[in-house]
């Protein structure tokens, strides 16, 4: 790890009234641009943690540095710290001040003092990515829980942090906002943002976590690789956790046909990639801007020269343009695992892609390599 861009030293907290610490000495880094998630039970602390790295709660004792220099708790330490750490908390209530959805995703953009131009722009942006766009003028207190949630999540990316701490970013969503928003963590790490997330969901940690700190009544008891906290049961048990589906299923498929259990996949593509041998299909990426026509996807399975060919759709524009494209495809969510699991078996897929998420697309196929597929891959 490089250097941390937050870092605990000692921490403890205790909040007025407790007997017991809710943090206990607690040290702990985040290394820039690592994706982390803070795991741990109900109660084991996460939350107060989470309010300590943008100065919402001051240690009882111990430190918390950001980018190598201690915070401070004065009015111009706080309103630097929290122009460079944007913390979602878990309630979105606790989050929303605005009357209306725009004036609540303007108001943090605003207070840095940005000229009205650049507002607009980043509310535009951040409502696009949590797919608000078309609830502008909606009155924040009549918005649904998951609806909240998501404004309270555009309101932290319009202030374009350094880094991204959201409290349980998925709870309350539906399965689709789910996918999407773990989405756009992937695409908010691409372009440089350090996103840290706490969750007790140890399936979308395994997935998604370069490293993860986990926490049992206040206590860290592990930083690192995700592996080597699952590989001891009693101690997931103990956290008061399980492990994860992927985790178990590999460890099994490992088993049964005498393989070792590295490398670990952590999604269904690599577990595949590990177990299936034979000839694979060819992957062809089409990006997609502000538009999407069953022309652009006639080009594509003519340059593929076949009739078999799967067609998915990787990214929220891509989704949003489904409806009215008469693109006919297969896969709508997620798109890659699914394409890329039909070439596996040997078919040709197209995958639509919103251009901006090509990037991540040609990352996840190279990760592949690990597990001993190349795929020949083209973007058109
Ligand atoms: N306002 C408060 N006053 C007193 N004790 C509190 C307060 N908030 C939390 N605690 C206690 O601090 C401990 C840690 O709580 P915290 O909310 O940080 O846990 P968490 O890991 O975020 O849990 P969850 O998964 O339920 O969100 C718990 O024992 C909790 O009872
Ligand atoms: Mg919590």
């Amino acid at each position: 790890m490089g250097d941390p861009i937050i870092e605990t030293q000692d921490l403890t907290f205790r909040y007025s009234g407790n007997d017991s610490p809710s943090l206990d000495g607690v040290s702990l880094r985040i290394g820039r641009g690592v994706r982390t998630v803070i795991l741990g039970a109900n109660g084991a602390g996460k939350s107060t943690l989470f309010y300590h790295f943008n100065g919402l709660f001051r240690p009882s004792s111990g430190r918390v540095l950001f980018d190598g220099q201690p915070v401070g708790y004065r009015r111009r330490g706080l309103r630097e710290l929290r122009s460079r750490v944007a913390v979602v908390l878990q309630n979105p209530d606790d989050q929303i001040f605005g009357q209306t959805v725009e004036d609540d995703v303007a108001y943090g953009p605003r207070n840095l003092g940005l000229d009205e131009r650049e507002v607009e722009a980043r509310v535009e942006r951040a409502l696009a990515l949590v797919g608000m766009s078309g609830m502008r003028d909606r009155n924040t207190m009549k918005l649904s829980y998951g609806q909240r949630k998501r404004l309270s999540i555009a309101g932290a990316i319009a202030m374009e942090p350094e880094v991204l701490v959201m409290d349980e970013p998925t709870a309350g969503l539906d399965p689709q906002m789910s996918l999407e928003l773990m989405e756009l963590a992937e695409q908010l790490h691409h372009s440089g943002t350090t996103v840290v997330i706490s969750t007790h969901d140890v399936d979308l940690a395994y997935a998604w976590a370069d490293e993860i700190h986990v926490l049992r009544k206040g206590r860290l008891i592990y930083s690192g690789e995700s592996e080597g906290f699952y590989s001891d049961p009693v101690q997931v048990y103990l956290t008061g956790l399980i492990q994860p589906s992927m985790f178990l299923i590999n460890k099994s498929l490992c088993d049964m046909r005498g393989l070792p259990e590295v490398p670990f996949p952590r999604t269904e593509t690599q577990l595949v990639s590990k177990m299936a041998s034979g000839p694979k299909g060819r992957f062809v990426i089409l990006p997609v801007r502000d538009a999407m026509s069953p022309s652009m996807v006639d080009s594509a399975v003519s340059w593929l020269g076949g009739t078999e060919i799967r067609l998915g759709l990787y990214g929220t524009t891509c989704r949003r343009l489904l409806p009215d494209s008469g693109v006919p495809v297969d896969y709508v969510f997620d798109g890659f695992e699914s394409c890329m699991s039909q070439c596996l078996m040997g078919r040709d897929v197209v995958l639509l892609c919103d251009e901006g998420c090509v990037d991540i697309v040609a990352s996840k196929i190279r990760r592949l390599e690990d597990f001993g597929t190349v795929v020949e891959t083209k973007v058109l």
